[in-house]
């Protein structure tokens, strides 16, 4: 049994006003052949509104585990959460039906997805995945019902098989002009060159940084109160990343969406958020403002990964390697799971599990300062 798994309803959730999404005492296993990956332990953070929040940290320490646990799409077949809750605009999103949460997937949480593949239909062209997400977001708004924006009637030599179905479908939708205007105007947005022409292609025809602008634009058309955004930029050019961070930022600053970026990269962290969440070994470490963390880090870890950026530009680089590696989530750790990499272990530190402690400006897990 680990320690650091509160039973849920062991500790009391606070939820301040400004709150958004409040994720309290979370623990998700994997199961795998080797045996289970506790991937996330007792993990809690909140996003509030207005604001971008980035989640930090080295690979397999959690973070996609925790975008898919808010959004509901954890794989079904080898995923469990074993305890905690996820608050979302009030509603206690692992009570939902599967139903009632693909409601809240198409209006209240989007997600830019790491692998940007998964995130678009292999048969459909773009045009009918960018005009379905305007399409929703503008039914949701008064403006076009989903029935007056797909006018599109189907012939009766179109229904001799699914296949057949599906490839005539998209290229017969027919979009109200504003709808058509946007879908142009969205991917001119994240700078896809000539966007007429990649309205009618289907994904296995863009390249890796495409796909992953086009993903960025649907996320950013249905604008979502909460957009989380798992490493979307690694597929991008220089120039390319700063202007999607740019309107990410813009957006969130317009008080329409609270972002949530999941980045290997410390530089884009300073670039666009306020506050910043440290996960290491499926636990949350650290937790700040972004001038607290950078001007002040507390744990060994962070301070580790600050470390690792490139001497006189600690904010404009990816992270680099700290000696060691993560612990194997198959195991349970009733001690600090970073006690075997740090510098500043003591013998308090093998033998008991810390605990987040601080205040709403920045709190650690670390007995040097408890
Ligand atoms: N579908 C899955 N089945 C089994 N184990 C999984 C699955 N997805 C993730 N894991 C394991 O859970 C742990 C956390 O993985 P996760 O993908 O959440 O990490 P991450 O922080 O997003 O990493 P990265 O930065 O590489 O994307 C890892 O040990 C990973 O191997
Ligand atoms: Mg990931």
């Amino acid at each position: 049994m680990r320690n650091a798994r509160p039973s849920s309803g062991a500790r009391e959730v606070v939820v301040r006003e400004d709150s958004l999404c409040r994720v309290s005492y979370l623990s998700v296993d994997y199961r795998s052949e080797d045996g289970e990956v506790h991937a996330l332990s007792s993990v809690s953070l909140e996003i509030r509104r207005k604001e971008i929040l980035a989640l930090v940290g080295e690979s397999g320490c959690g973070k996609s585990t925790l975008a898919l646990s808010i959004i509901g799409l954890l794989p079904a077949q080898n995923s469990r959460i074993l305890s905690g809750q996820i608050l979302f605009e009030g509603k206690d999103l692992l009570s939902l039906s599967g139903k009632q949460m693909q409601k809240i997937r198409g209006t209240g949480i989007a997600m830019i997805f790491q692998e940007p593949l998964s995130a678009l239909h292999p048969v459909l062209k773009i045009r009918e995945q960018l005009g379905e997400a305007i399409s929703i977001r503008r039914s949701r708004q008064g403006g076009h019902s989903l029935d007056q924006v797909f006018s599109y009637k189907p012939r009766a030599s179109e229904f001799r098989g699914p296949l057949k179905r599906l490839v005539n479908l998209p290229s017969r939708r027919r979009y109200p002009k504003e709808v058509e205007d946007e879908m142009i105007a969205s991917l001119k947005l994240v700078r896809i060159p000539d966007p007429e022409r990649i309205l009618n292609q289907y994904p296995f025809e863009l390249s890796g940084g495409m796909r992953q602008r086009v993903a960025i634009a649907m996320a950013l058309s249905e604008n979502p109160g909460l957009l989380i955004a798992d490493e979307p930029t690694t597929a991008l050019d220089v120039t390319t990343q700063a202007q999607v961070l740019r309107l990410m930022k813009e957006l969130a600053e317009k008080g329409e969406t609270s972002l949530l970026i999941i980045t290997h990269d410390l530089g884009v962290a300073a670039q666009v958020a306020d506050r910043i969440v440290v996960m290491y070994a499926g636990e949350v470490v650290e937790e700040a403002t972004i001038q607290e963390l950078f001007s002040r880090p507390l744990h060994p870890y962070t301070k580790a990964l600050l470390a690792c950026l490139p001497k006189g530009s600690k904010k404009d680089g990816p992270l680099g390697s700290i000696p060691g590696s993560i612990p194997d989530l198959r195991k349970s750790f009733e001690w600090c799971p970073f006690v075997e990499r740090c510098q500043y272990a003591m013998e308090r530190c093998g033998r008991e599990h810390p605990a987040l402690e601080g205040d709403e400006r920045h709190s650690v897990s670390c007995f040097l300062y408890s």
